[in-house]
């Protein structure tokens, strides 16, 4: 089973500026609950009990969105308001939660290495809360979690995206075990458009196991000179197994502001309205 879920949340957010100036993005509401919560919901959902959350300089919010605050509760005691902070202190009593500051962004890669004291010598999910996963029945985290079980490697959420979206993503080449699995072979982050092994998108999903850690200690600075976890992944498929999954379920890019209104949208007809 797989207990702990890290969420890398130390990024600058630079694409929805001027709002993450201060804010953490991850705190940033789709209705009326931030990303980072939807991913904890899911790593419940999904059996994980202990998160894990790399932070960094201006992300208080995200520690205090995760603890009580006493002034609060007791201003709305007793008042029909109180309903509203439910499913959070659910949330709250469900999971321990730890941190970690990452001193310097040096990219995903670097960020789950610097996790490594929270998650210690398990194999562990990730979340990127920014990418917001909607599934009515199975999460996409409980979706993979069955899957490890099952494989007992590391599983890469993957999405079809068209051709010319996939210089924005880590993009993966493989052999098809299943409609939905695919044992991955090659991997390119941001390829150059044309140059692309396949319009299979990796998303901020993964299972990894924990020797991922040496590996990333290994790895060197990539594209944009940040550690990149897709060359670490695929030094690990080299050396072993990594799987794609092709998801079931919808995914917004909520670091972007189409997704993220895209998200509003779906999430206030289907999830608050009912
Ligand atoms: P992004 O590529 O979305 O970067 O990071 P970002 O800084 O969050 O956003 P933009 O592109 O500037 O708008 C993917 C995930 O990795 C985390 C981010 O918090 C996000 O969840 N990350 C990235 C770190 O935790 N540390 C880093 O050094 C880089």
């Amino acid at each position: 089973m797989i207990k702990k879920c890290l969420f890398p949340a130390a990024g600058y957010g630079t694409r929805f500026l001027p709002a993450t100036k201060s804010m953490p993005k991850e705190m940033m509401p789709i209705v009326n609950k931030p990303l980072i919560e939807y991913g904890v919901d899911e790593a419940i959902q999904a059996g994980m009990t202990d998160m894990a959350i790399v932070t960094g300089r201006g992300k208080h919010a995200l520690m205090d969105h995760f603890d009580m605050n006493y002034e609060l509760e007791h201003q709305i005691s007793g008042t029909a308001k109180e309903a509203l902070l439910n499913d959070i202190r659910d949330v709250i009593d469900s999971a321990n939660f730890t941190y970690i500051r990452q001193r310097e962004m040096k990219g995903l890669g670097h960020a789950i290495l610097t996790g490594r004291e929270l998650v210690g010598d398990n194999p562990f999910a990730v979340v990127l809360a920014d990418d917001l996963c909607i599934n009515e029945e199975q999460g996409v985290l409980a979706q993979m979690a069955a899957l490890y079980k099952q494989f007992r490697c590391t599983i890469v959420a993957v999405e079809e995206v068209p051709r010319e979206e996939t210089h924005k993503y880590g993009v993966i080449a493989g052999e098809p075990l299943t409609d939905s699995i695919i044992r991955v072979t090659d991997m390119v982050e941001k390829p150059e458009p044309g140059t692309e092994p396949s319009n299979l998108a990796i998303i901020g999903r993964y299972v990894l196991t924990p020797d991922i850690f040496e590996i990333l200690e290994n790895t060197v600075p990539g594209k944009g000179g940040e550690i990149q976890i897709t060359d670490a992944l695929l030094e690990q498929a080299k050396n072993g197994c990594v799987l794609a999954y092709k998801f079931k379920g919808k995914r917004f890019d909520c670091g972007s502001v189409e997704g993220f209104i895209e998200a509003t949208n779906y999430c206030y007809e289907n999830i608050y309205k009912k």
